[in-house]
């Protein structure tokens, strides 16, 4: 209990998925969750069942960022956690990706990535410190064929991540950078892809954790607990790591 007390921490993409299991676990453990989407709908509601404050955001929009910061500086003076997730998968190889989908895909997760990073350590800077958490995938370590966009995109953020972490340390900023990289993770995002791909519909099954379970996928509640620790001072001297959560699949 209480391993984030009192912490300022901004959660994107953030109504679904691995970010509303985040902010769930990061509420829990006493922090000030504010929780941003593009989706409003879905964010406003479970920020008032978690006691979460809601900000809408296109994160692939720079503009964004500064009225996301704006506001967490007017309303809680300043920001202690950053965790970039939000994320599209749209799935197209080489052959069949567009300069649109590289496009997107670049904006959603590369230049957001670059925009909240930026901004962040801005504010955090006016109280001493801070982490970041920016998730990446283990298809920034391998590639995956069906996912080319998001392969690259995520990698640059495995680099982007490191190059931050040095600046910060170097310039004696007290701020921590470091990505997560989850396989699959049973999540929205993985069920729409498990359809297309595999013709498996998890959430049809008969029974979905045995399914899950014999796929190999993760909860979301692996992840949310990683992202924990990064946001907590437990991991006050790492920074610049690649926190891999995978069961060991890129391993073998
Ligand atoms: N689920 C997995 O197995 C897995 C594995 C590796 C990495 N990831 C990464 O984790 C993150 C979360 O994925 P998820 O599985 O929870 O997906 P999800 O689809 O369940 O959730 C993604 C959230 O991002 C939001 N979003 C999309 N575009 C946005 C934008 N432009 N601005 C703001 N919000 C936007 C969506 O509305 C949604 O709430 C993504 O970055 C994804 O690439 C997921």
């Amino acid at each position: 209990m209480d391993r984030v007390k009192g912490k300022i921490i901004v959660i994107t993409g953030a109504a679904s998925g691995l970010g509303l299991a985040d902010s769930r676990v990061l509420a829990r453990e006493g922090a000030q969750v504010v929780m941003t989407d593009i989706d409003p709908d879905a964010g406003q509601t479970h920020a008032n069942e978690i006691g979460a404050h809601f900000i809408t955001q296109d994160v692939s929009e720079e503009a964004s960022w500064r009225h996301v910061m704006n506001e967490v500086e007017s309303r809680f003076e300043r920001l202690d956690g950053l965790v970039n997730n939000a994320g599209i998968a749209p799935i197209a190889n080489i052959e069949d990706t567009t300069t649109d989908v590289w496009r997107r895909v670049m904006g959603i997760h590369l230049d957001a990535t670059f925009w909240g990073c930026k901004s962040a350590i801005a504010l955090m800077k006016k109280s001493g410190g801070g982490s970041i958490v920016n998730m990446s995938s283990t298809a920034a370590l391998i590639g995956l064929s069906p996912y080319l966009a998001y392969s690259a995109a995520k990698g640059g953020i495995r680099a982007m991540t490191k190059s931050i972490a040095i600046h910060c340390r170097s310039e004696g900023l007290g701020i921590r950078c470091n990505s997560v990289h989850p396989g699959s993770i049973s999540t929205p995002m993985v069920h729409k892809a498990l359809k297309s791909l595999m013709g498996t519909d998890l959430m049809a099954e008969e029974d979905p954790e045995k399914t899950r379970v014999a796929l190999g996928i993760g909860e979301p509640e692996d992840v949310a607990n990683m992202v924990l620790y990064l946001l907590s001072d437990e991991s006050k001297h790492v920074t610049g790591a690649e926190m891999v959560i995978d069961n060991g699949d890129t391993v073998i």
